[in-house]
């Protein structure tokens, strides 16, 4: 992946970058973070890049010219126009959802400004994103692409090695990290809580969870109000179940799953409170072999209490459009009065990458609390 930084201070990025994990990963040339200096497009025989604002008022603002040549720059030697990044308080604060995304692309462009801003037309041009690393005022974006640099890396591959990418990131789910403990077993006379010591890792993830749950209530209470316990409901005989498993794992690390061929399952009452989040996959149409001939038989022993619902509708294919959208609304008219609320109707888990942007767009709406105004409707395709 590769890095474009357009800055005033090179020499701030270039310092800050070549040591530990990221300078290991930009010598094994996973990684590349190039920098250009704003300064060297400017027009002005002293070099200026900067003037009084319009309107009066303190501060100067960075003018437009060198700034958009500094990214010309960048776009015709790459011949594309990347994604571009503008680091500043007045962006969407940086979340794990985010960095995972930008992580996709193979080149990035950050635009790190000084003094009062940078003037709003070359903005209006060049910028894709606005990012802010946290509510407070920095002397400038480059501490904020530095960041942002550390925690997408992360996610690229062969940055981290196997040891250094633990399976659990912190903020999954929406909850902090458990405690971590090393030897020795006593230390200023605290002890390792003993579940640990026990060998039994079901009873181990189950303290784990208990205790992300009890942090996240302590310190970050903020947080819970958009946790939810995600369960997926599926007939593990029909196509598509291995995809929705693949989606959960994006999605959460303490999921539950229902398997809907199973008969005891479809007779039991199945209840879903307001904090749990069900994925739910039935086939529009189900198959000569499926379980069931309709596809409400599925979930009539479901009950909701406003239980957000992602609603997976597989097959179909050979369905008019006219009779799909007919049968769906029906299944969501059920699902509804079951006490569902109904954020997302899509036709197919996709594939591949596909996969991904579709887990990104599912944790945005999930853990930003998104879905109680928003409704994604689409084919996969769409996606
Ligand atoms: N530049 C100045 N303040 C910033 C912030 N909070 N995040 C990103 N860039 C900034």
């Amino acid at each position: 992946m590769r890095f474009h930084v357009l800055t005033l201070f090179p020499e701030m990025i270039e310092q800050g970058i070549h040591t530990s994990i990221l300078g290991r990963a930009i010598q094994n040339g996973y990684l590349q973070v190039e920098t250009t200096n704003i300064r060297d497009f400017s027009a002005n025989k002293f070099h200026r890049v900067d003037d009084y604002p319009y309107g009066g008022g303190a501060g100067m603002v960075m003018e437009a010219e060198p700034v958009f040549r500094a990214h010309q720059s960048v776009t015709e030697k790459l011949g594309r126009m990347p994604r571009t990044i503008y680091l500043t308080p007045q962006g969407k604060v940086l979340n794990q959802t985010m960095v995972e995304e930008f992580a996709l692309e193979e080149d990035l462009i950050l635009l790190c400004g000084h003094y009062e801003g940078i003037d709003d037309r070359v903005l209006q041009e060049v910028v894709t994103d606005y990012v802010s690393i946290g509510d407070y005022v920095l002397t400038g974006g480059e501490l904020g692409a530095m960041v942002l640099i550390d925690a997408v890396s992360r996610f690229v591959p062969g940055v981290l090695s196997n040891e250094e990418s633990s399976q659990f990131e912190s903020l999954q789910d929406n909850l902090l990290e458990y405690p971590h403990y090393t030897r020795p077993e006593e230390w200023h006379g605290k002890k390792v809580p003993e579940v640990l010591l026990c060998g039994d890792h079901k009873k181990i993830d189950a303290w784990r969870h208990e205790e992300s749950f009890r942090r996240t209530k302590e310190r970050r209470p903020d947080l819970l109000e958009n946790a939810f316990l995600i369960t997926c409901a599926c007939d593990e005989t029909q196509p598509g179940a291995e995809q929705i498993h693949k989606l959960m794992d994006e999605l959460t690390r303490y999921g539950k799953s229902i398997d809907l061929a199973r008969k005891k399952i479809r007779r039991q009452k199945n209840r879903f409170g307001e904090k749990e989040f069900l994925l739910l996959q039935i086939p529009i149409e189900p198959a000569p072999d499926a379980p069931v001939m309709d596809p409400g038989e599925y979930t009539e022993n479901f009950y909701g209490r406003k239980t957000p619902l992602v609603l997976i509708l597989s097959g179909g294919e050979e369905m008019a459009d006219e009779q799909w959208n007919e049968k769906a609304f029906l299944i969501e008219s059920d699902l509804c009065a079951r006490g569902f609320l109904i954020v997302a109707l899509v036709r197919e888990v996709p594939f591949g990458e596909g996969l991904k942007r579709f887990s990104f767009t599912l944790r945005d709406l999930i853990y930003t609390g998104k879905w109680k105004n928003e409704k994604i409707l689409a084919s996969a395709d769409a996606l």
